[in-house]
């Protein structure tokens, strides 16, 4: 029997996945890969198995893209099957992409036990659709692996306490901490025609990119930015068509790039002076770099990268932006390490489940 399937999707997940499995491997868990074709471009998906030295999957359910609805339900038809299969004893989902969330109900109804890897991170603004994906899949795991103390409040605040809740530390950071030492940001910079002094910035979250005016703005806001400091810029695929349409393309000092694998992108966040993001892991990933982060959103469900690390909410007014670069790369903060954040939360999670 199939004890564990680890269930995957999209790129924030495979970082978050590799250590606990390989920590698993190392137990001699009996486990499978799924993958759910979430995302599935090259770039997006594959490149991160090849570098991260994750297992091939052992599924690929090839879901692809659409709207939250039509992505959702495919997910579930897809991973009811895939479930009713292979029938394993728990699911492990990661993060808060719509892969998690689609796992968490399946697996649920089909009474088997659900393991969320990042539980109890809260942003409390539902527009976000990874804040329902948060709430439905804390509300139907049995076990809760946390990453920072103040999501142990959360998830008691929505009657989630107990033996199933683990303070475990931060599986994509084990990943950072594991290749830190072998990027090489100076010959990354020049690979990629950098000059010595250059920031980096990603866009892809809805409220930025998803309209028009939204674009716009934030699109002004780069502009300013680039005032201060060039910058590079991997641009996701969401975004692309409308961002360009608001005139990203045309700013002289913002060099686009198609999406990045995770070597050479860790290794230009290590050299950047500042990083502009509006995703969630750069946020913790800046921290631990030290980096100065500044987050394009107006709230975040990461708030100790603001209080001990290097991070600040900056939202998507322009003026704020150019004067938010301006202050961090005339007085970059270092920062401090979050508790438990120290490469072993994979280790930490493979020992609870194989206890289980
Ligand atoms: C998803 C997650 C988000 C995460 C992000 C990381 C949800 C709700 N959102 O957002 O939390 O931060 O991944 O990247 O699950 N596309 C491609 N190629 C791909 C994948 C996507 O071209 O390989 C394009 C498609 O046009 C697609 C769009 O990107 O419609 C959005 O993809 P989707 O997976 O729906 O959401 P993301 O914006 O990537």
């Amino acid at each position: 029997m199939t004890h564990l399937a680890h269930i995957v999707g999209a790129r924030p997940n495979f970082m978050k996945a590799a250590p606990v499995v390989s920590a698993l491997s190392e137990l001699g868990a009996s486990q499978i890969l799924v993958h759910t074709g979430q995302h599935y471009d090259e770039a997006m998906s594959q490149v991160f198995f090849d570098q991260l030295g994750l297992p091939e999957p052992d599924l690929n359910l090839g879901v692809g893209s659409g709207s939250h609805a039509v992505q959702t339900a495919t997910l579930m038809v897809a991973l009811e099957g895939m479930l009713l299969d292979v029938r394993p004893a728990m699911v492990v989902v990661y993060g808060d992409i719509n892969s998690t969330l689609a796992a968490a109900v399946v697996a649920s109804k089909l009474h088997i036990a659900v393991a969320h890897v990042e539980a109890g991170l809260r942003s409390f603004d539902r527009t976000m659709p990874e804040e329902v994906n948060r709430v439905v899949t804390d509300a139907l795991s049995s076990l809760h692996f946390v990453t920072s103390p103040e999501a142990i409040g959360h998830l008691a605040n929505e009657g989630i306490s107990g033996q199933g809740v683990h303070f475990v530390g931060n599986s994509m950071i084990d990943t950072l901490l594991r290749f830190r030492d072998v990027l090489d940001p100076e010959a990354t910079r020049i690979r990629y025609g950098l000059p010595e002094r250059y920031g980096v910035a990603t866009l892809h979250r809805p409220s930025n990119v998803d309209d028009l005016e939204s674009a716009q703005h934030i699109v002004e806001g780069m502009r300013r930015a680039t005032t201060e400091v060039p910058i590079l810029l991997p641009l996701h695929p969401r975004g692309r068509d409308l961002l360009t349409e608001a005139g990203l393309t045309e700013i002289p000092d913002l060099m686009i790039v198609e999406p990045l694998g995770y070597m050479d992108f860790m290794a230009l966040m290590s050299g950047a002076r500042i990083v502009l993001t509006d995703s969630g892991g750069i946020q913790e990933e800046t921290t631990i770099l030290r980096i100065p982060c500044l987050t394009l959103r107006e709230n975040t469900e990461r708030p100790i990268t603001l209080s001990m690390g290097t991070n600040r909410l900056v939202g998507s007014d322009p003026d704020l932006i150019q004067k938010a670069v301006r202050e961090a790369l005339e007085s970059p903060r270092d920062g401090e390490v979050p508790p438990l954040w120290d490469g072993r939360a994979g280790e930490r999670i493979a020992d609870v489940l194989a206890e289980i």
